[in-house]
């Protein structure tokens, strides 16, 4: 068997992509899904959870709800304009119901147990705001050597998405986040903005999905919201499968291109609250500066359209 995988999520129309990507992919043995606050309130994001995993046929998955809200600070907003008043573009209830009862533990408890029991390190996907994974490292500092690596959907090296500075997962919980990139010293991949944005796909391929089966139309109907919202940051009729991207390589270690690097979350209050500060300046400089921050592996290219077919091809060949 494949990847051990746990994906951390907050469903999300890119979540839907991502995490339908992983339960397809016969190389991948997706553990469980613990769910966070973002994109829409808790409850909204784990009943999400539940009935996008009961569409791929994945009732075997668990799912537990983890935080419902940040760590210190409340959530100023949720992304409800980019996904719709229930995560999904108001689709949600076309989904399938369910297929098995929320765990009756945390999050944080699920992640426990479920990377005691593993016989080997697992990955771990966090696809928006890190608050579970800051208390997951907090409370169970031991729990580290299980896990392989973070492979995390978050922040932005040029610019923001929720604000000019901060991409939305690291602004809705810069605390967490700062816990998680500089603190506790797990190997992480980064997969920023930048790079997903530059991975957005277009309508011939939303239209490609449509065509590969149940699955795939049903999670191109969840894309209408998404679709006009991404027509106005890309300028074209087209979608950021942020969460996705993270995903695969999650899946396929080294489909995308990393640089050590460190990195560095604005806390603060001013305007660049919850920006990500990448040092991208010369090791030696960084060194003469004594910048001795752990480097996260920041994703910074990928073959595009090979990232692309990689999604496209698996979920459409995951389909019964
Ligand atoms: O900025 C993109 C991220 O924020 C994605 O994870 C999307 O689902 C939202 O949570
Ligand atoms: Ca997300």
């Amino acid at each position: 068997m494949g990847t051990k995988l746990i994906i951390d999520t907050d469903p999300g129309v890119d979540d839907a992509f991502a995490i339908a990507l992983a339960a397809l992919s016969e190389d991948v043995d997706l553990l469980g899904v613990t769910t966070v606050f973002g994109n829409v309130p808790l409850s909204a994001t784990t009943r999400n959870a539940l009935r996008l995993l009961a569409l791929c046929g994945r009732g075997d998955v668990p799912v537990a709800a983890g935080a419902e809200r940040p760590l210190v600070y409340p959530h100023p907003h949720r992304g409800t304009y980019a996904h719709g008043a229930d995560g999904l573009s108001g689709r949600a209830e076309v989904l399938p119901q369910p297929g098995r009862e929320l765990e009756p533990v945390d999050a944080v408890s699920l992640l426990v147990s479920l990377l005691e029991a593993a016989e080997e390190p697992v990955t771990i996907a966090p696809i928006g705001p890190l608050t579970n994974i800051a208390l997951l490292l907090a409370a169970h500092p031991g729990i580290r050597e299980k896990i392989d690596r973070l492979v995390i959907m978050g922040g932005g090296l040029d610019h923001g998405n929720t604000t000019a500075a901060a991409e939305f997962n690291i602004w809705s919980d810069p605390e967490a986040a700062r816990r998680v990139l500089v603190e506790e010293h797990v190997p992480c991949v980064l997969v920023p903005m930048d790079l997903t944005h530059r991975c957005a796909v277009d309508a011939d391929w939303l239209a490609k999905l449509a065509a590969s089966g149940s699955v795939g139309a049903a999670l191109n109907g969840l894309t209408p919201d998404y679709v006009e919202y991404y027509k106005k940051a890309l300028g074209f009729a087209g979608i950021a499968m942020h969460d996705a991207v993270a995903v695969a390589e999650a899946i396929r270690p080294g489909i995308l291109r990393t640089e050590e690097l460190p990195v560095e979350v604005e806390c603060s209050f001013g305007p660049s609250r919850g920006a990500t500060v990448v040092d991208r300046r010369r090791p030696a400089l960084r060194a003469k500066m004594n910048q001795d921050a752990p480097a996260v592996a920041v994703a910074v290219d990928t073959d595009l359209d090979g990232l692309r077919g990689f999604v496209l091809d698996r979920i459409a060949g995951g389909q019964s």
